[in-house]
Protein backbone atom coordinates (compact mmCIF):
# COMPACT_ATOMS: atom_id res chain seq x y z
CA UNK A 1 0.00 0.00 0.00
CA UNK A 2 1.29 3.23 -0.56
CA UNK A 3 -1.53 5.46 -1.34
CA UNK A 4 -4.58 6.86 0.85
CA UNK A 5 -5.33 7.64 4.41
CA UNK A 6 -3.99 6.38 7.79
CA UNK A 7 -5.57 7.41 10.68
CA UNK A 8 -3.61 7.19 14.18
CA UNK A 9 -5.45 7.44 17.22
CA UNK A 10 -3.56 8.17 20.05
CA UNK A 11 -0.52 10.68 20.13
CA UNK A 12 1.61 8.77 22.50
CA UNK A 13 4.83 6.93 22.14
CA UNK A 14 3.25 4.18 20.29
CA UNK A 15 1.21 6.51 17.99
CA UNK A 16 4.35 8.92 17.18
CA UNK A 17 6.69 6.52 16.44
CA UNK A 18 4.23 4.60 14.27
CA UNK A 19 3.28 7.40 11.81
CA UNK A 20 7.37 8.07 11.83
CA UNK A 21 7.58 4.17 10.88
CA UNK A 22 5.34 4.43 7.62
CA UNK A 23 7.55 7.39 6.75
CA UNK A 24 10.37 5.22 7.20
CA UNK A 25 9.29 2.45 5.16
CA UNK A 26 8.41 5.08 1.92
CA UNK A 27 4.78 5.36 2.60
CA UNK A 28 3.48 8.17 0.38
CA UNK A 29 -0.25 8.46 1.32
CA UNK A 30 -1.83 10.38 3.99
CA UNK A 31 -0.66 10.22 7.81
CA UNK A 32 -3.43 11.89 9.82
CA UNK A 33 -1.50 11.58 13.90
CA UNK A 34 -4.70 12.49 16.26
CA UNK A 35 -3.85 13.04 19.66
CA UNK A 36 -6.18 14.33 22.95
CA UNK A 37 -3.59 16.09 24.98
CA UNK A 38 -2.56 19.63 23.47
CA UNK A 39 1.25 18.68 23.83
CA UNK A 40 3.19 17.60 21.07
CA UNK A 41 4.06 13.67 21.36
CA UNK A 42 6.28 13.40 24.68
CA UNK A 43 8.57 10.59 26.30
CA UNK A 44 6.72 9.40 29.51
CA UNK A 45 9.63 7.73 31.49
CA UNK A 46 11.13 11.45 32.43
CA UNK A 47 7.56 12.09 33.96
CA UNK A 48 8.66 10.99 37.46
CA UNK A 49 11.79 12.02 37.22
CA UNK A 50 13.48 14.27 35.06
CA UNK A 51 10.14 16.92 34.74
CA UNK A 52 10.09 17.01 38.05
CA UNK A 53 14.01 16.75 39.13
CA UNK A 54 15.47 19.39 36.89
CA UNK A 55 11.99 21.33 34.88
CA UNK A 56 14.14 23.54 33.30
CA UNK A 57 16.39 21.55 31.89
CA UNK A 58 14.38 18.05 30.89
CA UNK A 59 13.31 16.91 27.81
CA UNK A 60 10.31 15.49 27.02
CA UNK A 61 9.59 15.30 22.83
CA UNK A 62 9.98 12.75 21.11
CA UNK A 63 10.80 14.11 17.97
CA UNK A 64 12.31 17.51 17.41
CA UNK A 65 10.68 20.67 16.33
CA UNK A 66 9.40 20.70 12.61
CA UNK A 67 9.80 16.50 12.58
CA UNK A 68 5.91 16.20 11.54
CA UNK A 69 5.67 18.92 9.40
CA UNK A 70 8.96 17.84 7.58
CA UNK A 71 7.44 14.28 7.37
CA UNK A 72 4.50 15.50 6.42
CA UNK A 73 2.45 13.75 8.93
CA UNK A 74 -0.70 15.70 9.97
CA UNK A 75 -0.71 16.00 13.52
CA UNK A 76 -3.90 17.08 15.57
CA UNK A 77 -3.24 18.13 19.09
CA UNK A 78 -6.46 18.49 21.15
CA UNK A 79 -9.03 17.19 20.04
CA UNK A 80 -10.39 13.78 20.60
CA UNK A 81 -11.71 11.17 18.36
CA UNK A 82 -15.36 10.75 20.03
CA UNK A 83 -16.56 7.48 17.39
CA UNK A 84 -15.13 4.93 15.30
CA UNK A 85 -17.57 3.60 12.42
CA UNK A 86 -15.49 0.37 11.78
CA UNK A 87 -17.76 -0.34 8.74
CA UNK A 88 -17.46 2.52 6.96
CA UNK A 89 -14.31 3.05 8.19
CA UNK A 90 -14.51 6.73 9.82
CA UNK A 91 -13.80 8.59 13.02
CA UNK A 92 -15.59 11.49 14.18
CA UNK A 93 -13.59 14.17 16.03
CA UNK A 94 -14.75 16.07 19.13
CA UNK A 95 -15.19 19.23 16.56
CA UNK A 96 -17.85 17.19 14.17
CA UNK A 97 -15.16 16.43 11.80
CA UNK A 98 -15.10 13.07 9.99
CA UNK A 99 -12.33 11.55 8.44
CA UNK A 100 -12.85 8.67 6.26
CA UNK A 101 -9.34 6.09 6.76
CA UNK A 102 -8.17 2.88 4.27
CA UNK A 103 -6.23 2.07 7.56
CA UNK A 104 -6.47 2.17 11.40
CA UNK A 105 -4.51 2.58 13.85
CA UNK A 106 -5.95 2.52 17.86
CA UNK A 107 -3.07 3.86 20.19
CA UNK A 108 -5.00 5.23 22.65
CA UNK A 109 -2.67 3.91 25.75
CA UNK A 110 -3.85 3.80 29.34
CA UNK A 111 -5.82 5.60 32.26
CA UNK A 112 -5.01 5.99 35.54
CA UNK A 113 -6.97 3.38 37.89
CA UNK A 114 -8.81 5.65 39.72
CA UNK A 115 -9.51 5.64 43.58
CA UNK A 116 -13.14 7.22 44.25
CA UNK A 117 -11.74 7.29 48.16
CA UNK A 118 -8.95 9.92 47.56
CA UNK A 119 -10.38 11.54 45.06
CA UNK A 120 -13.25 12.32 47.22
CA UNK A 121 -11.43 14.74 49.50
CA UNK A 122 -10.86 17.40 47.19
CA UNK A 123 -11.02 18.72 43.61
CA UNK A 124 -9.21 17.85 41.00
CA UNK A 125 -5.53 18.78 41.53
CA UNK A 126 -6.65 20.78 45.10
CA UNK A 127 -4.53 18.22 47.41
CA UNK A 128 -4.75 14.47 45.54
CA UNK A 129 -2.83 14.11 42.01
CA UNK A 130 -2.20 11.26 40.31
CA UNK A 131 0.87 10.83 37.55
CA UNK A 132 0.44 9.83 33.78
CA UNK A 133 0.41 13.27 31.57
CA UNK A 134 2.63 15.84 31.01
CA UNK A 135 0.06 18.57 32.74
CA UNK A 136 0.19 15.88 35.34
CA UNK A 137 3.48 16.04 36.36
CA UNK A 138 3.88 19.63 35.87
CA UNK A 139 0.93 20.03 38.48
CA UNK A 140 3.48 18.02 40.80
CA UNK A 141 6.51 20.64 41.27
CA UNK A 142 4.89 22.55 43.95
CA UNK A 143 3.72 19.79 45.70
CA UNK A 144 7.06 18.26 45.67
CA UNK A 145 8.74 20.55 47.57
CA UNK A 146 11.15 20.52 50.78
CA UNK A 147 9.40 20.00 53.97
CA UNK A 148 6.03 18.92 52.36
CA UNK A 149 4.36 15.83 53.43
CA UNK A 150 3.75 13.57 50.79
CA UNK A 151 1.54 10.60 50.80
CA UNK A 152 2.05 8.34 48.21
CA UNK A 153 -0.41 5.46 47.75
CA UNK A 154 0.76 2.45 45.49
CA UNK A 155 4.54 1.31 45.57
CA UNK A 156 4.62 0.21 41.81
CA UNK A 157 6.91 2.07 39.67
CA UNK A 158 5.04 5.09 39.51
CA UNK A 159 4.58 5.04 43.20
CA UNK A 160 8.64 4.02 43.91
CA UNK A 161 10.07 6.83 41.45
CA UNK A 162 8.32 9.44 42.45
CA UNK A 163 9.43 8.38 46.38
CA UNK A 164 13.05 8.97 45.17
CA UNK A 165 12.16 12.53 43.13
CA UNK A 166 10.38 13.39 46.34
CA UNK A 167 13.20 12.74 48.96
CA UNK A 168 15.66 14.18 46.33
CA UNK A 169 13.42 17.21 46.27
CA UNK A 170 13.51 17.24 50.43
CA UNK A 171 10.09 16.19 50.90
CA UNK A 172 9.17 14.16 53.69
CA UNK A 173 7.50 10.75 51.94
CA UNK A 174 5.48 8.02 53.40
CA UNK A 175 4.43 5.50 50.82
CA UNK A 176 1.30 3.14 51.34
CA UNK A 177 0.93 0.22 49.55
CA UNK A 178 -1.89 -2.67 50.40
CA UNK A 179 0.29 -5.93 48.85
CA UNK A 180 2.44 -7.56 50.87
CA UNK A 181 5.71 -6.19 48.93
CA UNK A 182 6.24 -3.52 45.76
CA UNK A 183 6.57 -3.27 42.83
CA UNK A 184 5.19 -7.02 42.82
CA UNK A 185 3.60 -6.88 39.19
CA UNK A 186 6.71 -6.67 37.29
CA UNK A 187 9.64 -7.48 39.62
CA UNK A 188 10.57 -10.64 41.81
CA UNK A 189 10.84 -10.41 45.56
CA UNK A 190 14.97 -10.20 45.74
CA UNK A 191 14.88 -6.80 43.81
CA UNK A 192 12.33 -5.48 45.03
CA UNK A 193 12.86 -6.31 48.89
CA UNK A 194 16.17 -4.56 48.65
CA UNK A 195 14.53 -1.35 46.80
CA UNK A 196 12.76 -0.76 49.84
CA UNK A 197 15.40 -1.52 52.06
CA UNK A 198 16.92 1.78 49.94
CA UNK A 199 14.31 3.76 50.22
CA UNK A 200 13.62 3.20 53.70
CA UNK A 201 17.33 4.21 54.15
CA UNK A 202 16.55 7.37 52.67
CA UNK A 203 14.06 8.11 54.96
CA UNK A 204 10.99 7.25 53.83
CA UNK A 205 8.25 5.24 55.59
CA UNK A 206 7.16 2.27 53.75
CA UNK A 207 3.81 0.47 54.86
CA UNK A 208 3.56 -2.67 53.23
CA UNK A 209 0.47 -5.12 53.37
CA UNK A 210 -1.67 -2.52 54.63
CA UNK A 211 -4.84 -1.26 52.84
CA UNK A 212 -6.37 2.20 53.06
CA UNK A 213 -9.39 2.02 55.48
CA UNK A 214 -10.54 5.64 54.95
CA UNK A 215 -9.36 9.65 54.01
CA UNK A 216 -10.25 12.55 55.73
CA UNK A 217 -9.43 15.82 55.20
CA UNK A 218 -8.70 17.73 59.00
CA UNK A 219 -7.69 21.38 59.34
CA UNK A 220 -6.10 21.67 56.22
CA UNK A 221 -4.18 18.53 56.41
CA UNK A 222 -5.18 14.88 54.90
CA UNK A 223 -5.07 11.88 56.80
CA UNK A 224 -5.28 8.77 55.81
CA UNK A 225 -6.07 5.76 58.17
CA UNK A 226 -4.87 2.36 57.59
CA UNK A 227 -6.70 -0.76 58.17
CA UNK A 228 -4.02 -1.70 60.84
CA UNK A 229 -5.59 1.55 62.63
CA UNK A 230 -2.40 3.54 62.15
CA UNK A 231 -2.79 7.39 61.31
CA UNK A 232 -0.69 9.17 58.23
CA UNK A 233 -1.27 12.67 58.06
CA UNK A 234 0.23 15.14 55.34
CA UNK A 235 -0.40 18.36 52.76
CA UNK A 236 -0.67 16.16 50.03
CA UNK A 237 -1.54 12.65 48.15
CA UNK A 238 -0.59 10.99 45.09
CA UNK A 239 -1.74 7.66 44.04
CA UNK A 240 -0.40 5.46 41.52
CA UNK A 241 -2.31 2.19 41.67
CA UNK A 242 -1.90 1.09 38.17
CA UNK A 243 -3.68 1.78 34.71
CA UNK A 244 -6.17 0.19 32.91
CA UNK A 245 -5.99 0.34 28.83
CA UNK A 246 -8.28 2.59 26.89
CA UNK A 247 -10.48 0.61 25.11
CA UNK A 248 -14.23 2.83 24.84
CA UNK A 249 -13.60 3.15 21.16
CA UNK A 250 -12.39 -0.18 20.20
CA UNK A 251 -15.44 -1.87 22.09
CA UNK A 252 -18.33 0.52 20.80
CA UNK A 253 -17.06 -0.17 17.36
CA UNK A 254 -17.23 -4.11 18.52
CA UNK A 255 -13.67 -4.92 18.20
CA UNK A 256 -12.70 -8.30 20.42
CA UNK A 257 -11.03 -6.69 23.90
CA UNK A 258 -10.04 -8.71 26.78
CA UNK A 259 -7.44 -6.74 29.17
CA UNK A 260 -6.48 -3.93 26.41
CA UNK A 261 -7.33 -4.16 22.29
CA UNK A 262 -6.84 -8.05 21.19
CA UNK A 263 -4.42 -8.39 18.47
CA UNK A 264 -2.02 -10.69 17.09
CA UNK A 265 1.66 -11.02 16.34
CA UNK A 266 1.01 -8.43 13.55
CA UNK A 267 -0.67 -5.96 15.43
CA UNK A 268 -3.97 -6.97 13.67
CA UNK A 269 -7.33 -6.83 15.47
CA UNK A 270 -10.11 -8.35 14.67
CA UNK A 271 -11.52 -6.38 11.93
CA UNK A 272 -9.16 -6.44 9.19
CA UNK A 273 -8.23 -2.68 8.61
CA UNK A 274 -7.64 -1.30 12.17
CA UNK A 275 -4.25 -2.45 14.40
CA UNK A 276 -3.56 -1.77 17.73
CA UNK A 277 -0.14 -0.71 19.34
CA UNK A 278 0.66 0.37 23.18
CA UNK A 279 -0.25 0.27 26.08
CA UNK A 280 -3.74 -0.26 24.96
CA UNK A 281 -3.71 -3.57 23.44
CA UNK A 282 -3.47 -6.83 24.25
CA UNK A 283 -1.16 -9.26 22.37
CA UNK A 284 -1.49 -12.52 21.64
CA UNK A 285 1.81 -14.51 20.75
CA UNK A 286 2.66 -16.70 17.58
CA UNK A 287 1.50 -19.74 19.87
CA UNK A 288 -1.82 -18.21 20.94
CA UNK A 289 -3.01 -18.42 24.58
CA UNK A 290 -4.79 -15.75 26.62
CA UNK A 291 -3.67 -12.52 25.00
CA UNK A 292 -1.06 -10.05 27.05
CA UNK A 293 -0.77 -6.32 27.66
CA UNK A 294 2.64 -4.82 28.48
CA UNK A 295 2.88 -1.66 29.80
CA UNK A 296 6.73 -0.68 28.50
CA UNK A 297 7.79 2.11 26.30
CA UNK A 298 10.05 -0.64 24.62
CA UNK A 299 6.57 -2.69 23.72
CA UNK A 300 4.82 0.42 22.75
CA UNK A 301 7.96 1.13 20.39
CA UNK A 302 7.70 -2.50 19.26
CA UNK A 303 4.41 -2.44 18.37
CA UNK A 304 4.08 0.76 17.06
CA UNK A 305 6.92 -0.88 14.63
CA UNK A 306 5.14 -3.93 13.73
CA UNK A 307 1.36 -2.31 13.02
CA UNK A 308 3.22 0.25 10.76
CA UNK A 309 5.15 -2.65 8.92
CA UNK A 310 1.80 -4.73 8.63
CA UNK A 311 -0.47 -2.04 7.11
CA UNK A 312 2.78 -1.38 4.60
CA UNK A 313 2.98 -5.40 3.72
CA UNK A 314 6.56 -5.44 5.51
CA UNK A 315 8.05 -7.89 7.75
CA UNK A 316 8.53 -6.69 11.11
CA UNK A 317 12.02 -7.22 12.80
CA UNK A 318 12.04 -10.40 15.21
CA UNK A 319 11.43 -9.39 19.15
CA UNK A 320 14.00 -10.72 21.42
CA UNK A 321 12.87 -10.38 25.55
CA UNK A 322 10.69 -7.95 27.12
CA UNK A 323 12.46 -5.12 28.40
CA UNK A 324 11.97 -2.15 30.64
CA UNK A 325 13.60 0.14 33.13
CA UNK A 326 13.62 2.14 36.45
CA UNK A 327 15.78 4.72 38.07
CA UNK A 328 15.49 5.36 41.43
CA UNK A 329 17.51 6.33 44.31
CA UNK A 330 20.65 6.39 41.99
CA UNK A 331 19.94 3.26 40.57
CA UNK A 332 19.26 2.26 36.83
CA UNK A 333 17.48 -1.09 37.21
CA UNK A 334 16.59 -2.89 33.51
CA UNK A 335 14.72 -6.06 33.74
CA UNK A 336 14.67 -8.19 30.46
CA UNK A 337 12.36 -11.47 30.31
CA UNK A 338 10.14 -13.63 32.50
CA UNK A 339 10.08 -11.70 36.25
CA UNK A 340 8.17 -14.56 37.22
CA UNK A 341 11.19 -17.18 36.89
CA UNK A 342 11.14 -19.92 39.83
CA UNK A 343 14.88 -19.15 40.65
CA UNK A 344 17.27 -16.46 40.98
CA UNK A 345 20.57 -16.53 40.98
CA UNK A 346 23.23 -13.25 41.45
CA UNK A 347 26.73 -12.05 40.21
CA UNK A 348 27.68 -9.79 42.55
CA UNK A 349 25.95 -8.03 45.31
CA UNK A 350 22.55 -5.67 45.09
CA UNK A 351 24.30 -3.95 48.23
CA UNK A 352 27.12 -2.38 46.27
CA UNK A 353 26.34 -2.69 42.68
CA UNK A 354 26.81 -3.14 39.97
CA UNK A 355 24.81 -6.37 40.07
CA UNK A 356 22.92 -9.04 37.39
CA UNK A 357 20.17 -11.30 38.88
CA UNK A 358 19.59 -14.29 36.66
CA UNK A 359 16.02 -15.57 36.60
CA UNK A 360 16.15 -19.31 35.46
CA UNK A 361 13.64 -21.51 34.72
CA UNK A 362 12.72 -25.19 36.21
CA UNK A 363 15.26 -26.80 34.01
CA UNK A 364 18.04 -24.22 34.30
CA UNK A 365 17.53 -22.45 31.36
CA UNK A 366 17.89 -18.98 31.33
CA UNK A 367 14.60 -16.95 31.15
CA UNK A 368 14.81 -13.53 32.58
CA UNK A 369 17.22 -10.91 33.91
CA UNK A 370 17.61 -7.97 36.03
CA UNK A 371 20.93 -5.43 36.15
CA UNK A 372 21.22 -2.61 38.44
CA UNK A 373 24.14 0.35 37.20
CA UNK A 374 24.99 -2.51 34.59
CA UNK A 375 22.64 -1.98 31.78
CA UNK A 376 25.89 -2.67 28.97
CA UNK A 377 25.19 -6.31 29.70
CA UNK A 378 21.85 -5.72 28.52
CA UNK A 379 22.17 -6.55 25.09
CA UNK A 380 23.97 -9.63 25.59
CA UNK A 381 21.82 -10.92 28.45
CA UNK A 382 18.43 -10.24 25.65
CA UNK A 383 20.18 -12.54 23.54
CA UNK A 384 20.59 -15.50 25.57
CA UNK A 385 17.41 -14.95 26.89
CA UNK A 386 15.95 -15.36 23.49
CA UNK A 387 18.11 -18.40 23.20
CA UNK A 388 16.96 -19.71 26.81
CA UNK A 389 20.93 -20.26 26.61
CA UNK A 390 21.65 -23.27 29.29
CA UNK A 391 24.67 -21.88 31.19
CA UNK A 392 26.27 -23.17 34.61
CA UNK A 393 25.56 -21.53 37.48
CA UNK A 394 29.00 -21.05 38.48
CA UNK A 395 29.55 -19.20 35.09
CA UNK A 396 26.79 -17.01 35.52
CA UNK A 397 27.74 -15.81 39.46
CA UNK A 398 31.72 -15.29 37.73
CA UNK A 399 31.86 -11.84 37.49
CA UNK A 400 35.09 -12.99 35.35
CA UNK A 401 33.28 -14.36 32.69
CA UNK A 402 32.28 -11.74 29.73
CA UNK A 403 28.55 -11.87 29.29
CA UNK A 404 29.09 -11.00 25.50
CA UNK A 405 31.68 -13.62 24.81
CA UNK A 406 28.78 -15.68 26.10
CA UNK A 407 26.35 -14.39 24.11
CA UNK A 408 28.71 -15.06 21.03
CA UNK A 409 28.82 -18.83 21.98
CA UNK A 410 25.07 -19.19 21.59
CA UNK A 411 24.26 -16.87 18.81
N1 LIG B 1 -3.95 1.01 47.91
C1 LIG B 1 -2.61 0.90 47.90
N2 LIG B 1 -1.93 0.32 46.91
C2 LIG B 1 -2.63 -0.16 45.87
C3 LIG B 1 -4.03 -0.08 45.79
C4 LIG B 1 -4.71 0.54 46.89
N3 LIG B 1 -6.04 0.65 46.90
N4 LIG B 1 -4.43 -0.65 44.63
C5 LIG B 1 -3.32 -1.07 44.01
N5 LIG B 1 -2.23 -0.78 44.74
C6 LIG B 1 -0.84 -1.03 44.41
C7 LIG B 1 -0.56 -2.34 43.71
O1 LIG B 1 -0.49 -3.39 44.64
C8 LIG B 1 0.76 -2.03 43.02
O2 LIG B 1 1.84 -2.26 43.87
O3 LIG B 1 -0.42 -0.05 43.46
C9 LIG B 1 0.70 -0.56 42.72
C10 LIG B 1 0.52 -0.25 41.23
O4 LIG B 1 1.71 -0.54 40.56
P1 LIG B 1 1.86 -0.64 38.96
O5 LIG B 1 0.94 -1.69 38.45
O6 LIG B 1 3.30 -0.70 38.65
O7 LIG B 1 1.24 0.76 38.44
P2 LIG B 1 1.79 2.24 38.55
O8 LIG B 1 2.92 2.34 39.50
O9 LIG B 1 0.59 3.10 38.77
O10 LIG B 1 2.38 2.50 37.12
C11 LIG B 1 1.49 2.69 36.04
O11 LIG B 1 3.21 3.59 34.61
O12 LIG B 1 5.52 3.56 34.59
C12 LIG B 1 4.37 2.96 34.15
O13 LIG B 1 5.09 0.70 33.90
C13 LIG B 1 4.29 1.56 34.65
O14 LIG B 1 2.61 1.04 33.13
C14 LIG B 1 2.85 1.32 34.47
C15 LIG B 1 2.19 2.64 34.74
Amino acid sequence: MNAGTIVIVGAGQAGALAAAELRQQGYAGRVVLIGEEAHAPYERPPLSKDVLLHPQTARWAIHGEGFYAEQNIELMLGVAVTALDAQARSVTLATGESIVFDELLLATGARVRRLPMLDALGGPHECVHTLRTLDDAQRLLPVLQAGKRVLLVGAGVIGLELASSAVDLGAQVTVIEQAERAMARCAPPLLTAHLCDVHRARGVALHLGTPLASATRENGEIVLTLEDGTRLAGDAVIYGIGVEPETTLARAAGLHVDNGIVIDALCRTSHAHIYAAGDAASQRDAAGGRPRRRETWENANRQAQTAARTMLGVAAEAHEADWFWTDQCGLNIQFAGEMAAPEWLARGSLEAPPCVLFGLDGEGALVGAITVNQGRDMRSLKALIGKRARIARETLADPAQNLRNLAREFA
